[in-house]
């Protein structure tokens, strides 16, 4: 493909996955990475390196290689707040990933008193009569958190519905963000539909009855210029592995204030401030939410894909992939039986594309398309049972695009579903 704004083979050179040959010489066509994406040299190498020459633990080693390696973590938290636009770099949480980023701000709320020297801020004060609002298109890591909170608390779950071409149904807005939210916790872009929703519309009406916001943003930090300051948002999820870096890596960005006011999460080294035998006090943020030794390699390895894409430039990316769903859209609409969950049109949309081939289960699409073309896509309800219910299917099949990808893997995924008919008919 000849985009205007992104030398794709330049960039595929620098992904050695891409040029290995699968079992029986097929080519790799890599169309999964709203799952996991792939990662390019400069990540791989920078995770070998630390941990060849510079690895020891952070914040506690009086040697050199602690010095060095707790300077390459910070270094990658100086990385991420830039990437993201926070106001301060001590609002950027390391997690393992976005569930666990999740799993903090809705383990914040609660009826009780947390900790010996945390007064209980009204804001994250949750009991029976206070409501949560999250979406039928959410991710599980963005449903579950708040059913156990609300199984903890007695507060009531609430949610948006989803329009019949994939979009956040807000006709009821006014109805179900009510005096009684405390917060409301929404995709950026969905895992499955694509549809990038209108934070802007939901963040109006929650500041109008003082509600929290915040957005799981795991689709599209790695795929859209995101700026956390600009979107307004109280806290936004993302993760690692989804943006060309490691797994086992999230971040949590919060606004300083409310992070400082909110208890800690885990409990252990290195988030405390002085620990006696029948109480603690914390350590400032962003170390309060960073119990133990933490993913370090994983932090300098995101650092390292941060660099990557700010070198290729997110304009470009989200440029390129809108160029890819663009061509895919057309594409897909050739193949007979397909149809497809989600808009239709570009409008508002990510490179998420997922349908259904009537008469055929995703399971054998997958199975064929992997088997016989080594085209790897995703099926199943991608973690997002409620949606698939919603429009009255068990799955979909999902294919999904990064930087790397082409229109001539469009064409392969299309002549391979074209192959799945065949061998179904
Ligand atoms: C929208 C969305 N939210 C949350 C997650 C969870 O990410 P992780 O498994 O890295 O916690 C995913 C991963 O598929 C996702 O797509």
């Amino acid at each position: 493909m000849t985009s205007t704004s992104l030398d794709v083979e330049r960039i595929r050179k620098d992904f050695p996955v891409l040029s290995r040959e699968l079992p029986g010489g097929r080519r790799l066509v890599y169309l999964d990475s709203g799952n996991s994406s792939q990662k390019p040299a400069p990540v791989v190498e920078t995770v070998r390196e630390h941990l060849a020459m510079h690895y020891g633990n952070v914040g506690r080693a009086m040697h050199v290689l602690g010095a060095e390696s707790t300077e390459a973590y910070e270094s990658a938290r100086d990385k991420l707040a830039a990437f993201v636009g926070a106001p301060s770099r001590d609002e950027v949480i390391f997690t393992k990933n976005a569930s666990e980023a999740l799993n903090l701000v809705a383990h914040a709320f609660g009826p009780h008193l947390w900790g010996a020297t945390e007064a209980a801020d009204p804001r994250f004060a949750l009991g029976p009569g206070d409501e949560i609002v999250i979406s039928e298109m959410e991710h599980h890591s963005n449903i579950v958190p708040w059913q156990l909170l609300v199984q903890r608390t007695g507060a009531t779950l609430k949610w948006f519905g989803v329009t019949d071409d994939g979009r956040l149904d807000l006709s009821e807005l006014d109805r179900i963000v009510t005096d009684r939210t405390k917060i409301v916790s929404i995709a950026h872009q969905s895992n499955v539909l694509g549809t990038v929703n209108p934070v802007a519309a939901v963040l109006r009406r929650a500041r109008e009855v003082g509600a929290l916001v915040m957005l799981d943003a795991s689709q599209s930090v790695p795929h859209h210029p995101v700026n956390v300051a600009e979107l307004g948002v109280d806290f936004v999820a993302f993760t690692g592995h989804k943006m060309l870096g490691p797994s086992g890596i999230g971040v949590l960005w919060g606004r300083g204030e409310l992070l400082e006011a909110m208890p800690p999460f885990l409990g252990g080294g290195e988030m405390i401030e002085a620990v006696w035998m029948d109480h603690s006090t914390y350590a400032p943020i962003p170390h309060k939410f960073e119990a133990g030794t933490p993913p370090i390699v994983e932090a300098v390895g995101l650092g390292a894909a941060v660099d990557y894409l700010q070198g290729v430039g997110m304009d470009a990316v989200e440029a390129h992939e809108r160029e890819l769903t663009a061509y895919a859209l057309d594409a897909l609409r050739e193949v007979p039986g397909l149809r497809l969950i989600g808009p239709a049109s570009l409008e508002q949309r990510g490179g998420t594309l997922s349908f259904t081939l009537e008469g055929i289960h995703p399971h054998d699409v997958g199975q064929i398309l992997d088997d016989e073309f080594g085209i790897a896509v995703r099926v199943g309800h991608h973690c997002a049972r409620p949606l698939h219910l919603r429009f009255g299917i068990p799955a979909t099949t999902r294919a999904s695009f990064y930087l790397y990808n082409t229109t001539g893997e469009v064409d392969a995924l299309v002549r391979g579903l074209h192959h799945v008919q065949k061998v179904f008919a």
